[in-house]
This record gives C-alpha cells, sequence and structure tokens, in this order.
C-alpha cells in the first residue's frame, strides 16, 4: 500500500468506524442474506425491494424463502434496529453512505444475461444520487458478465445523478460465493474477498468496510479492477460445476467396472491437496439458480468473442446427461414405466432450500411422466414450488415413508439429511418391490445391496 492509499483507506476507515448505513437493492437470497448478515456484524441495513409483499414479510420478519438461520437473523437485527425493508429505493439511498445492488440477472433464451433489472436498479440509484450531498459507494454484487459495471452501470449512474463516477461517488464490483442452505454462514464466514474497483477511493472506502465487519478473521482479500471481479464469479462458478461434471464422468467409468465406487475415487484423489475433496460428489449433478445459469453466460460470451467453449459445453452435456442415466438405471430395474409408481424424495435443487431452479428432479419427473409413470414426491420443504411446476401431474407425500407406499422404485434426488435416516427396513416394508436408485450416493452400499435391489450412480 503507497503512503496515499495509507491515508485514503485510514480517512475511510475512521469514516466507516462510526455507524455504517448500507442500503442493499433486491431482496433476493443475495440481498435478503447479505442484509441479515451485516446487520448481524453491527450496520444499520435499508433493504430495499420493488416487491411490497416481501417488504412487509422481512419487515414481520419472515423470509420469503427456506434458508437455515435467516429469520432468526432477521428477528435479532429487527429487534435492535439494525434492519428495516422499504420500496423507497430513493429514501434508502439518501439515509445510506453504501449501497450494494443485488438484483437478478437471469438468462435470456439465447443464454446471455437479462441485465433489466441491473439497468433499472442503476437508474433510479443514479437519480437519487442527484439528490444526495456527499460521497456515496455503490457496490454491483449481482453477477454481472465482464464489463457491464463500466460499461452499464456507471454511464447510466453519471447520467442519472449528473455526477461524476471517482470524484462524486464510489463505484465497485464485488461478487459474492454466498451458498444458498448456508447462505448466513457464508456471509459471516467468507473465504475471500474480491474488490473490483473503479478508483483507489471506491477500492478504499469498501475495503474499510469490510476491514470493520470481518476484523479478527484474517480473510484474504483481492483487489482488482472492475471486468476482473466480474470474470472471477463466472470462472469460480464454471469451475466448481467442471470438478462435478469431472466426477460424474468418473462415476460413469465406474458403474462399468465391478467393485468399484466413485465416493473411494473421489476420497483418494482429494487426498492430493491441489484437488481437495470439496465438489466431487457424483450424483444427478448440478442444479440450481446460479450454475447453470452461468455456465450459459459463460459460453455465449466466448461464442460471442469467436473462442471456442468445448470444455464448458461438455461440463453441461455431461450434467444434462446424468438425470437422463438415472431414469436409465430405473428403467434397467423396473422395466416399462407405464403406470408403474415411482417415488421421488427430494424436489429441491440440494438440501436446506425450498428452491427448484433448474432441480434435478424437474428433469426426471417430466422423463418419467413422458414415459407413462405414475409420480409420487416428498420433499420437506419444497413441495409448494413443486405443485406450481406439476400441478396435478403428480402426487405429493406428507412423509418420506408415505411416499415409498406402493412403489415399483425409489429414486434418491435431492440429500436431504432425513432420508439419510432410512432404513433398508423402510423401503421393504412400505414399498410394493424394493428397488432404490440412489442419486445422491447417500446409503452405504454394503448394508443396502445386501437386503435390497439397490442402485447408485457411480457404484460399479
Ligand atoms: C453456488 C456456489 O457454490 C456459490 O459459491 C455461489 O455464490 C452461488 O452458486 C451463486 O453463484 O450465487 P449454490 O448454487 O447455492 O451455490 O449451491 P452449491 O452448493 O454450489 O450446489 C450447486 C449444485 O451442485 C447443487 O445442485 C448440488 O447438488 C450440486 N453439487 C455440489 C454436486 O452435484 N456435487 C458436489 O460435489 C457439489
Amino acid at each position: 500500500m503507497g503512503i496515499h492509499q495509507k491515508k485514503v483507506a485510514f480517512v475511510e476507515e475512521k469514516r466507516m468506524s462510526g455507524q455504517q448505513n448500507i442500503s442493499i437493492v433486491g431482496m433476493g437470497y443475495v440481498g435478503l442474506c447479505t442484509a441479515a448478515g451485516f446487520a448481524s456484524k453491527g450496520a444499520r441495513i435499508v433493504a430495499t425491494d420493488k416487491d411490497q409483499q416481501k417488504v412487509d414479510s422481512i419487515n414481520k420478519c419472515k423470509a420469503p424463502f427456506h434458508e437455515p438461520q435467516l429469520e432468526e437473523a432477521l428477528r435479532k437485527a429487527t429487534k435492535q434496529s439494525k434492519i428495516k425493508g422499504t420500496v423507497d429505493l430513493e429514501k434508502a439511498i439518501l439515509e445510506t453512505d453504501v449501497t450494494f445492488v443485488t438484483v437478478g440477472t437471469p438468462s435470456k433464451p439465447d443464454g446471455s444475461s437479462d441485465l433489466g433489472q441491473v439497468q433499472e436498479a442503476a437508474t433510479e440509484i443514479g437519480k437519487a444520487l442527484s439528490k444526495k450531498e456527499g460521497y456515496h459507494l455503490v457496490v454491483v454484487k449481482s453477477t454481472v458478465l465482464p464489463g457491464t459495471t463500466e460499461n452499464l452501470v456507471k454511464p447510466i449512474l453519471e447520467k442519472q445523478s449528473n455526477k461524476s463516477c471517482g470524484s462524486d461517488f464510489g463505484l465497485c464490483m464485488n461478487p459474492e460465493f454466498l451458498r444458498e442452505g448456508s447462505a448466513i454462514y457464508d456471509t459471516l464466514h467468507p473465504d475471500r474477498i474480491i474488490i473490483g474497483e473503479w478508483d483507489e477511493k471506491s477500492g478504499d472506502t469498501l475495503e474499510s468496510l469490510y476491514a470493520l465487519f470481518y476484523k479478527q478473521q484474517k480473510i484474504p482479500l483481492i483487489r482488482t479492477n472492475l471486468p476482473t471481479a466480474e470474470l472471477i464469479k463466472y470462472a469460480n462458478n464454471a469451475f466448481l460445476a467442471t470438478k462435478i461434471s469431472y466426477i460424474n464422468t468418473i462415476a460413469n467409468i465406474c458403474e462399468k467396472i465391478p467393485e468399484t465406487d466413485v465416493a473411494k475415487v473421489a476420497e483418494g484423489i482429494g487426498l492430493d491437496n491441489r484437488i481437495n475433496p470439496r465438489f466431487l460428489r457424483a450424483g444427478l449433478g448440478y442444479g440450481g439458480s446460479c450454475f447453470p445459469k452461468d455456465l450459459k453466460a459463460l459460453i455465449a460470451l466466448a461464442k460471442q468473442q469467436k473462442i471456442e467453449a468445448t470444455m464448458l459445453e461438455a461440463v453441461q452435456k455431461v450434467n444434462t446427461n446424468q438425470a437422463k442415466h438415472a431414469v436409465e438405471l430405473v428403467k434397467k430395474e423396473v422395466g416399462m414405466l407405464e403406470n408403474k409408481r415411482i417415488a421421488i424424495l427430494g424436489l429441491s435443487f440440494k438440501p436446506d432450500t425450498g428452491d427448484m431452479r433448474e432441480a434435478k428432479s424437474i428433469q426426471i419427473i417430466n422423463m418419467l411422466l413422458d414415459e407413462g409413470a405414475d409420480v409420487s414426491a416428498y420433499d420437506p420443504v419444497a413441495v409448494p414450488n413443486a405443485k406450481a411446476i406439476f400441478k396435478k401431474r403428480i402426487s405429493y407425500a406428507t412423509s418420506a415413508l408415505n411416499c415409498l407406499k406402493d412403489a415399483d422404485c425409489a429414486v434418491i434426488v435431492t440429500e436431504w439429511n432425513e432420508f439419510k435416516d432410512l432404513k433398508p427396513e423402510d423401503f421393504i416394508a412400505s414399498m410394493k418391490q424394493p428397488i432404490v436408485v440412489d442419486g445422491r450416493k447417500i446409503y452405504n452400499p454394503e448394508t443396502f445391496t445386501k437386503k435390497l435391489n439397490y442402485k447408485a450412480i457411480g457404484l460399479g
């Protein structure tokens, strides 16, 4: 750090060391969990969203979606007056010093990101900044492709505010790495912080804020320019998706080699600390609102730049094929699926969330229905979301055992803890014929294969 930088950092830290007043725009997973996390670090948060219902729900400490520890964090923050929800974005900007943009960037049909919400947020923030005295920092946390913060957000902010980026207000891009299901933990314990900055003062201001939040934790922090920070997020998610498709390819090889088990292979290679054991759980592949969307956007970007994205396309293909493969395993054991009852355990894209965006359950259930199967499904949280997707085309059970009743085959789609507690006897007692296709490898193959017809992804 140069002398000038040290001085700016010192000034910013002094400024930040009072009450940190932060507004957050967009109360999806990232926005609300960041709001709750920052509030628990002592900041005063104004949480904004266009959806009045969502805002009302936040003010009543009711999370609009299932996320462990979130409601508790909201209750605590509300009690200490650390958080308030509002639809009034202008007031939120005027009352705060830093604004995080956490609106959605969904996929368009060609794979590229729809930046409508980012554009709208930037316009509203810019208008509010025109009425604001003093310095204000805008931080883009939404996942956006390289160039977006500089070439889209910055010009809109400058035009709407009639102010100059760098001197009148600051601009950073700060990608988010929290995972659904452990979002509060991840916000409180990030494994790194990436700050993309338009200018030094913007970066200093954000670094000072994080220094206050994570004082004791010695979190590695990287400062870079805006497009590099934007790309880090995509490269990160694409790499994790690659690890999953890689181990799923090994899983498919294992299935053809008697006595091999992909879980042992993953354990073995994971001990090489150049590889590490995380994200090597073979199974039905990845779903969710991030990996599929971010991979699509990265491929679209590569294509636009006339770069071959062969590897990323292969990652996608392996991922799509995993669900087909699971249905093939079912057919191999059950035969024709017409009028066969198939029990689906797990609907959400991963445990501890009710989120069904790009969930593997959707792909699998649709294939089973196309083959004429009669599907019954159970999930501890996601059933209301599933009802909106499948309506009356499937039946919904109120417990795992209930779901297994009279089934010809059970498919484990999501590795919820309560499914891990099921014993072979539970399947045998409830099902018409005890065939289990374990899409997430949650059972001990030795115990299960001894007692029932047990097939698992990656089990030779
Ligand atoms: C992912 C990233 O992990 C976060 O760092 C990132 O912030 C987030 O996307 C985002 O971009 O917002 P998330 O989608 O919540 O988080 O969930 P993950 O835990 O990453 O799981 C994604 C999918 O991969 C799930 O369907 C999961 O079942 C699957 N998965 C994960 C595997 O199949 N095998 C594994 O070993 C790990």
